[in-house]
């Protein structure tokens, strides 16, 4: 019998790979860059499986060119890449890769945190240039992180995992979510439930943490950050357009907030001009779940997927389980 096909966009990781060759055919994206679209449109044609980026888009064109297609496993909680109904429309499992990348995305949170907080960007600059003047009383002063107040967007695992590192900083945390927590989580992460104008006017460091969905696009805007402290700092790792760059940029300018820290962008991998120049700002390449493990981790998951798929059995993270029935 044949093995089934798999398009794998990127080569993956060892024990991946390790797992997928072992039972389909599977053709690797070699190239370091990502694949065009028209490219992966041809390739995917006539596979049985796709394991894709967050760089992909799997929508109903994609779908259309790969008929024979049974599963797209994203390596990647968020899935704003993937039309999850035009893949129940077409049959066709999608999964990602939830829990892995909690704790790593939170560490890098408080790497982005700390960093924004203490100028670190600008003090490195000032290490390497050959100009530093040596230790004085009033150089690059930041804000302090310890006793202030968290407020994080979006409560579910990774802003769980963000407040329950905020304990060791001697901070308040408050959050804000569509859906409330229970109180016993509450009560665990020591966090208060806030009405968003709130968390806008308490908040000293107000970190993102919500999946993009059309409700989320633009969450913080023009409005939400005039209703903030001067001196707030705001923190995005979740996805990019939930924050409207065009007017942070223009808060930042008008010293509405105080700065800054990114890992996603509203049209990656390009950022917009005005907060490249920055100095209050500091710009990650979307790497907060970049540790060797983590990665490793999450392809692996998403080899999982296709191998319970084509096993008989229910992809333990599949987002379209009504498909199975
Ligand atoms: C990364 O951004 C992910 O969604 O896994």
């Amino acid at each position: 019998m044949p093995k089934p096909k798999v398009l794998a966009t990127h080569p993956l990781f060892a024990p991946a790979r390790k797992l997928l060759d072992a039972q389909f055919e599977v053709e690797y994206w070699q190239d370091p860059g990502r694949p065009s679209r028209d490219v992966l449109l041809k390739r995917v044609a006539g596979k049985d499986a796709l394991v894709c980026l967050l760089t992909e888009k799997v929508d109903d064109e994609l779908l259309a060119a790969a008929p024979k297609l049974r599963i797209a496993a994203n390596v990647a909680v968020g899935f704003d890449n993937i039309d999850v109904s035009a893949c129940t429309r077409r049959k066709v499992a999608a999964t990602n890769t939830p829990g892995v990348l909690d704790e790593t995305t939170a560490d890098f949170t408080w790497t982005l945190l700390m960093a924004i907080a203490r100028r670190l960007r600008e003090g490195e600059q000032l290490a390497r240039s050959g100009q530093w003047p040596g230790w004085n009383l009033d150089q690059l002063c930041g804000a302090d992180v310890w006793g202030k107040t968290l407020g994080l967007l979006g409560f579910g695992r990774i802003g769980r995992a963000v407040a329950r590192r905020a304990g060791g900083f001697k901070m308040r945390v408050i959050y804000h979510d569509a859906v409330r927590a229970p109180e016993d989580s509450e009560k665990k992460y020591n966090v208060t439930f806030v009405p968003m104008d709130q968390i806008l006017a308490e908040a000293d460091f107000l970190s993102v943490h919500v999946p993009l969905l059309p409700e989320t696009r633009h969450l913080l805007s023009t409005v939400q950050f005039a209703k903030m402290k001067k001196t707030a700092f705001v923190i995005n790792t979740s996805r990019g357009p939930v924050v409207d760059e065009a007017a942070l940029v223009a808060a930042l300018e008008a010293r509405e907030i105080a700065g800054a820290a990114l890992d996603v962008y509203e049209n990656e991998p390009k950022i917009h001009p005005g907060l490249v120049q920055r100095n209050d700002v500091i710009l990650a390449p979307h790497i907060a779940s970049a540790s060797i493990e983590t990665r490793t981790m999450m392809a692996v998951m998403a080899a999982e997927n296709v191998l319970a798929l084509f096993g008989g059995k229910r992809p333990p993270n599949i987002l379209n389980p009504e498909i199975l029935s």
